[in-house]
């Protein structure tokens, strides 16, 4: 149904239209710009559009008054159907909510101002571009990695392994085996062809939103600015800002854990979706972890239970935790991760270095730019080939050494990693590039878009 809208406060001067791709890593960075823009303006109304299914898993979440959802029917697989097929389930994104979301619009009152869109709900320009409504296109990955899929024509098709490539512009050095590769498993490659038809829409919006910061990815920035004539944001890492006494009252066991381990000691591990990783590769990487003697919080999906004992005293594994919370805690000195976007950010902004463990699409990239170009991290990678199994004493090796503080190399990591976080800080804050942007995106907003 949509909102009642009979309501709308008389100063709402623009309203704005969210439409999310349905996931957690997607929906959270879109709330968290759509709070940013309402906290700098309240003569904005936000109507942030879910499927019903989604209303139900984060309705009931605090926000200001002037956001409000709006559903359209499910139309698409749910959670758990996301989970056993998860092409299907993006190939309906991708086709099936079009319809619904036009009907939608058409019941909406005020008219939309601006729509903001998730680019892989790419549809989203037509809709936008046929109503005459600007759309600014929010793309959830990283600049690099747009211009990866933008030129992906580029890659020579035979070659694999670790040969580095030059050619993809805005990204330097690049080996081959960390591009979304075509002649990789049927899911990936189909995955793959979704992600590339969204670049050409992307395109075609009015605005092109980056959930990054202009510091980190300069030169993918600038390529953009030249290649594409449209307005180009990085708008920051897009995740709630927390401070350390926000950490210390929320009330968790793992909260309570943590509390009681030494400064900077515990790797936090967090693998994404387990489906990519084969349960041989986890128990080494359970095993693998316990050997170590470091402790670990490890964010297991599904049976953790059964990891429990594999894992040791030093481990505390659980099913889901507020990431956010225990990166920032003071007790978490690295983070073991698959490198999505989200993630990246989020142990960016916390000042973590990472250990990574990449699986597909963006994250290899992601990965490279963390081991490489920021120098923030590690990969747990044997050799440059996919799916070798990486061994329990190697991970065991690997992940000593990485948590030992009295390493000269770790500490320099170390240190990085806290330069990075306060570049992210910077970019926030006031006259920072990420402000600045946001700025001037919200002045299209509330002064016409074009
Ligand atoms: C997906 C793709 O896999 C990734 O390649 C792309 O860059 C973004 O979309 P996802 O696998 O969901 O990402 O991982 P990530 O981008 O890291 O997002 C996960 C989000 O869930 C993060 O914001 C993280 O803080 C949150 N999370 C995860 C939790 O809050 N608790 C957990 O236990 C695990």
């Amino acid at each position: 149904e949509p909102p009642n809208l009979n309501t709308v406060p008389p100063t709402i001067t623009s309203h704005v239209v969210a439409i999310p791709y349905p996931g957690r890593g997607h929906i959270n960075p879109m709330m968290n710009l759509t709070k940013i823009l309402v906290s700098k303006n309240p003569n904005i109304l936000i109507t942030f559009v879910v499927t019903e299914e989604w209303l139900s898993f984060i309705g009931s979440e605090p926000k200001p008054n002037n956001i409000q959802f709006a559903t359209i029917p499910n139309v698409i697989p749910s959670e758990e159907g996301r989970a056993n097929d998860f092409v299907n389930f993006l190939e309906s994104v991708m086709t099936k909510m079009e319809d619904p979301f036009e009907r939608l619009l058409d019941r909406l009152e005020p008219p939309p101002s601006v729509i903001i869109h998730d680019s892989y709900l790419a549809w989203v320009v037509r809709v936008a571009n046929k109503r005459n409504v600007p759309v600014a296109s929010f793309w959830p990955m990283s600049s690099s990695f747009f211009l990866v899929l933008k030129h992906y024509q580029l890659l020579e098709q035979n070659e694999v392994g670790d040969k580095r490539v030059d050619y993809i512009p805005g990204n330097s050095s690049i080996r081959l085996v960390d591009f979304p590769l075509k002649d990789a498993s049927f899911r990936s490659r189909r995955l793959l062809q979704l992600a590339l038809a969204t670049i050409p829409w992307a395109e075609k919006s009015q605005y092109l939103l980056f959930p990054s910061i202009y510091e980190l990815e300069p030169q993918a920035i600038d390529v953009l600015r030249q290649e594409l004539s449209i307005p180009i944001y990085t708008i920051g890492p897009t995740i709630p800002y927390l401070t350390h006494n926000q950490v210390v009252s929320t009330n968790h066991d793992y909260i309570n854990w943590l509390d009681n381990q030494p400064l900077g000691s515990v790797l936090y591990v967090s693998q994404g979706s387990f489906l990519s990783v084969s349960s041989e590769q986890i128990d080494e990487i359970a095993n693998g972890l316990r050997e170590s003697g470091v402790r670990f919080l490890w964010v297991m999906r599904g049976e953790s239970s059964n990891w429990k004992n594999i894992c040791g005293d030093k481990g505390f594994v659980l099913p889901w935790c507020d990431q956010l919370k225990v990166l920032m805690h003071s007790a978490i000195g690295g983070f073991w991760s698959h490198c999505g976007w989200n993630s990246t950010r989020e142990g960016l902004f916390c000042g973590v270095p990472f250990l990574t463990f990449p699986i597909m699409m963006d994250q290899p990239l992601n990965s490279k730019y963390i081991v490489e170009d920021w120098k923030v991290g590690w990969r747990v990678e044997k050799e440059v080939k996919v799916n070798v199994l990486i061994r329990r004493d190697e991970i065991a090796r690997l992940v000593r050494r990485f948590m030992d503080l009295d390493d000269y190399e770790v500490k320099e990591m170390r240190k990085r990693a806290r330069e990075l976080q306060q570049v992210c800080q910077s970019s926030i804050a006031s006259g920072g590039s990420s402000e600045n942007n946001m700025e001037e995106f919200l002045g299209h907003i509330l002064h016409g878009a074009k």
